[in-house]
């Protein structure tokens, strides 16, 4: 296939980069910092964000974690902005960084550590100038959010005495529609919507914002984006990773809780929204809302669920879901997902939306394909038989969200030589090739937009509970009727046949099967 590339002058390029707005003196408190997620993510974000002059030089982070680890902290948090990062160890603008980064050990429900927290808080506005502005990163397992927001409030800390205080709040947001609620109704009691910033890092992804920016800055396709011209759209979310040593709280979620009401849905209403008045989180917000709204009851025969076992992934043995670390011989969760969407509205009416998220899947491949009609009437009959270029095939649209991110858009060019046969060809967008830069890790952009007080890219809470009602008729039928033919599809495999056969029954296929 012939690949046109598309470039970015140098430039744009450096406008692109240049800071619209630098936040207020803040200190970020982050609970549950002795996890992975710190580490890996949060931390080497900070530091990036620092890097290229976007966090006030009034900063500080204090890490909250039960363990007693203090020194150890900052140099597990070093070893993470290092590897995470692409850092050299002996930056000294990495050492200037690690000294605003403080550890404070405490037990999430000790009210004691509340007090000694905000002692250190105070201590800290008047080291670095924080200035009373608080931005909490609830990074803990779920079961303490509300403690905490709960004991912050009790402690005069959730509402600002002089500054902004706001709170990010890690999903899992809620395990069901029920408790999802019941997290909102609690964490509502202390805190107003707009301190409430809940995350979904795929609404951090370059390539996620691109997807709005790719329909409404320009002409040429938000006029085809709709039932007259597309016949249907496919979202798949593949991981080729198992669970990590994730077990306990895999066990407790599967595939449909862990990616599909969240990041899934995230990316859904990306692609059908209808255009926002503005740029702003109120409007956008508006708009998400009306798509998971126009969402039809989904039909159990509409959906698929699948779970791992053994195989062979990139080359090499993995095990199955069931022998994994901490997880039942005999478990039922899935680690496979797919199902069909109808969105009943006046844009969408009969297109299909087909998505599916699983991990040990044969590669990370996720990827948003819309798929054009065809022609009412082929003129060019030399595809058939032999034909090297094969049948002709219809245009489509495919955003890679990750990896290898991009937009690819195929068409039919007539091959060179005697007959009049069409080849299909790809004109090709590459987000490294154009702009030089990998695209940034989600997390950078979500911190820097809570600390401005932006909730664009976050989830609001009607947002959460209306996906959590789109998928409870889903978790309630597969609660009682568990599966009898788990695992249903190999490590390395594309998941289940079913899966498959959900669209081979209207005449499609996913783009890897
Ligand atoms: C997380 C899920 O929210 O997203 C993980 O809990 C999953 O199970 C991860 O692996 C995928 O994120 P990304 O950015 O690697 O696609």
């Amino acid at each position: 296939m012939v690949t046109t590339e598309v470039t970015v002058s140098p430039e744009v390029l450096q406008a692109s980069r240049v800071p619209e707005r630098v936040p207020e003196p803040c200190a970020v408190v982050i609970f549950g910092a002795s996890g992975d997620l710190t580490k890996r993510k949060l931390l080497p974000a900070l530091y990036h964000l620092e890097q290229a002059g976007l966090l006030p030089a009034e900063f500080a982070v204090v890490g909250v974690a039960r363990r007693p680890l203090q020194g150890e902290f900052v140099n597990d948090m070093r070893d993470g902005i290092i590897k995470g990062g692409g850092v050299e160890a002996d930056d000294p603008n990495l050492r200037d960084f690690l000294q605003r980064v403080n550890y404070h050990a405490m037990n999430f429900d000790d009210p004691e550590g509340y007090v000694r927290l905000k002692a250190l808080l105070e201590t800290l506005d008047k080291n670095y100038g924080t200035n009373g502005n608080r931005l909490f990163y609830l990074a803990t397992s779920p079961e303490y959010f509300s403690e905490i927001v709960h004991q912050l409030g009790a402690h005069r800390m959730a509402k600002p005495e002089k500054g902004a205080v706001r709170c990010i709040i890690e999903k899992p947001f809620g395990h069901d529609l029920s408790s999802a609620r019941k997290l909102n109704d609690d964490i509502n009691e202390v805190l107003s919507e707009d301190q409430i910033f809940r995350i979904d890092h795929y609404l951090g992804k370059e390539t996620v914002q691109n997807i709005l920016v790719f329909r409404f800055a320009n002409g040429i396709f938000e006029p085809i984006w709709n039932r007259n011209y597309i016949d249907h759209v496919r979202i798949t979310a593949a991981e080729n990773i198992g669970i990590e040593g994730r077990g306990p709280f895999y066990e407790k979620a599967g595939a449909l809780r862990d990616v599909i009401q969240n990041h899934v849905m995230q990316l859904l209403t990306f692609v059908a929204m209808e255009p926002p008045v503005s740029f702003f989180s109120g409007p956008i917000h508006v708009e998400k809302m009306k798509v998971w709204k126009a969402i039809q009851p989904i039909r159990m025969e509409d959906i698929v669920r699948g779970q791992y076992g053994p195989g062979t992934v990139d080359g090499k043995p993995a095990i199955g879901y069931r022998q994994e670390d901490r997880v039942d011989p005999v478990s039922n969760t899935e680690t496979f997902a797919a199902m069909r969407f109808k969105i009943e509205n006046w844009r969408w009416a009969g297109v299909p939306f087909y998505v599916r998220a699983g991990k040990r899947l044969a590669q990370r491949f996720t990827d948003i394909t819309i798929q054009f009609k065809q022609p009412p009437t082929m003129l060019f009959k030399d595809n058939v038989g032999s034909s090297e270029c094969g049948e002709i095939q219809p245009n489509i649209i495919s955003m890679r969200i990750q990896p290898n991110e991009g937009i690819s858009l195929r068409f039919a060019a007539k091959a060179p030589g005697p007959n009049m046969q069409s080849c299909p060809v790809m004109m090709d967008f590459d987000y490294a090739a154009a702009f030089g830069v990998s695209s940034a890790n989600g997390y950078e952009r979500l911190l820097l937009d809570a600390m401005l007080g932006d909730a664009t890219l976050f989830a609001h809470r009607d947002g959460v509970e209306t996906t959590w009602a789109l998928m409870a008729p889903i978790l309630e039928e597969w609660a009682a009727h568990p599966p009898k033919d788990f695992p249903n599809y190999a490590a390395g495999s594309w998941g289940p046949e079913a899966a498959i056969e959900l669209l081979a029954r209207d005449g499609r296929k996913w783009r890897h099967q």
